[in-house]
């Protein structure tokens, strides 16, 4: 069975549409596709079914990787049951998860950047209202904790 993943932010436009974008990317190049399922959501319903973030896809799309065709969505409390990993971009993300989760016993949504424990943060900055190095930064972390990430599942799920 496959595992699945579900990367959470704010407005699934900036950050959460790139996680999910640059996680492909590299379980692609891994041969693992068909592991491994990925989407993403955001804890607002501000923008839903919008495109990412046109700065967010432009950063995206300098490292090799098109989020032209995701649309953002709501997270909802089925999404505990449905995936394996909630891994939320930062604290506040993380809190508003933890209203919204059915079992709490059961499902333990937690930080993505818990798989980046190198970049000494937690926390994957908002970079809605800031300049366009923000969304650098946020692909740098990306990078980082999507490798850890990929790590942890190979070494946890039989692939
Ligand atoms: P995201 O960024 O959570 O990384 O998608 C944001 C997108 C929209 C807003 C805030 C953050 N907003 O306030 O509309």
């Amino acid at each position: 069975m496959a595992v699945r993943v579900l990367f959470v932010c704010l407005g699934n436009i900036c950050r959460s549409p790139a996680a999910e974008g640059v996680f492909r990317h590299l379980v692609e190049q891994e041969g693992l596709a068909g592991e491994i399922e990925i989407d993403s959501a955001g804890t607002a319903s501000y923008h839903v079914g919008e495109s990412p973030d046109q700065r967010s896809q432009a950063s995206a799309l300098r490292r090799g990787i098109d989020m032209s065709h995701q649309r953002a969505r709501q997270t909802k409390p089925s999404d505990f049951e449905t995936f394996d990993y909630v891994l939320a971009m930062d604290e506040d993300n993380l809190r508003n998860l933890q209203a919204i989760c059915p079992d709490p016993k059961t499902h333990n949504p937690g930080l993505f950047l818990s798989f980046a424990p190198q970049a000494g943060r937690m926390d994957v900055p908002d970079p809605y209202y800031g300049g366009p190095n923000g969304f650098e930064i946020v692909l740098d972390l990306i990078e980082d904790a999507s490798k850890g990430l990929l790590k942890d599942i190979k070494e946890h799920h039989p692939l």
